[in-house]
């Protein structure tokens, strides 16, 4: 589907399976479990407000990730790293009060969680109590096992991220596809199996060959969540300003547009002004006598 002939919004019966047909409580990391358990999928889409937060949680997204892609698809950054912790604190509070029924993950931004595993729970901490987020998500595999396994200790829940990871970019020396080759493929299974070892609730994989993904997600018993990973993961995550077509310029190879919201916002921005410089508006209906 592309922006000529978008996609009807999907309706809240679409995951009425999920919630398991309870729509007055939020989704927990209990009922993907149960999901993967009945071989269902699940998808996810990134919020960065209250109000787009609202309309997801409204059309049935049942997990919203607060992405440190904020960073460039929010705050106007060129990556993910200069995003703060104060910054996804604010940002992630802001999605949980717009809205009532997603789980809502936030990413633990770069340098938030590295120096240490204390780091990655004082951190962590902050966004369970501060924003209120039902989870939390940081990057790696096996570099990460021990700060994930102390967070689960401590009774918070962790998504992982492995394959390409955004906050490396500057190691990567760019955004390249992962896990190409024997021994980088065995790598990214190794990092899966430690994330789920160390108690992760479900991991993210992101820019991998479909067919390593969905090993991967044959082998593990938690969630897979793919991006830019094939059709064989249990769950599907999009930056939501790449699938609704705000994103300016090109967009990733992985990324279905949806609909073209730069066009119609632009639109009616250009209508607006072009309406006051003509004194089309405001008409008389919208004016006080
Ligand atoms: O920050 C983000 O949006 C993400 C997704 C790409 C999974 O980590």
């Amino acid at each position: 589907m592309n922006a000529s002939s978008p996609t009807p919004a999907p309706t809240q019966a679409s995951t009425a399976t999920l919630y398991g047909g309870v729509t007055n409580r939020r989704v927990t990391v209990r009922d993907l479990a149960a999901a993967k358990q009945r071989g269902e999928r699940w998808s996810m889409l990134t919020a960065y407000d209250a109000l787009t937060g609202g309309v997801f949680d409204e059309a049935g997204i049942p997990v919203l990730l607060v992405g440190d892609s904020a960073g460039n698809c929010h705050l106007g950054y060129e990556t993910t790293v200069p995003v703060t912790m104060d910054q996804m604190v604010m940002l992630s509070a802001a999605v949980v009060r717009g809205t009532k029924r997603a789980l809502i993950v936030a990413d633990m931004p770069f340098g938030s969680y590295q120096e240490s595993p204390a780091q990655a729970m004082r951190n962590a901490v902050r966004l369970m109590q501060e924003a209120g987020v039902g989870a939390i998500k940081l990057e790696g595999g096996e570099r990460s096992a021990r700060s994930i396994e102390l967070l689960v200790e401590a009774g918070i829940p962790v998504m992982a991220h492995i394959g390409l990871t955004p906050q490396s970019v500057h190691a990567f020396g760019g955004y390249p596809v992962q896990g190409r080759g024997d021994e980088a493929a065995h790598q990214l299974l190794r990092d899966a199996k430690a994330v789920q070892q160390a108690g992760a609730f479900a991991v993210v994989l992101e820019a991998v060959p479909a067919e390593l993904a969905a090993q991967a997600t044959e082998q593990l018993t938690i969630p897979t969540v793919g991006i830019g990973a094939g059709v064989d993961t249990d769950a599907q995550v999009l930056v939501w300003t790449d699938m609704a077509g705000m994103t300016a310029g090109r967009v990733p190879k992985f990324v279905k547009q949806y609909a073209d919201l730069r066009a119609v916002l632009g639109g009616a921005a250009r209508e607006f002004a072009a309406d006051v410089s003509s004194g089309a508006f405001p008409a008389p209906e919208h004016s006080f006598s």
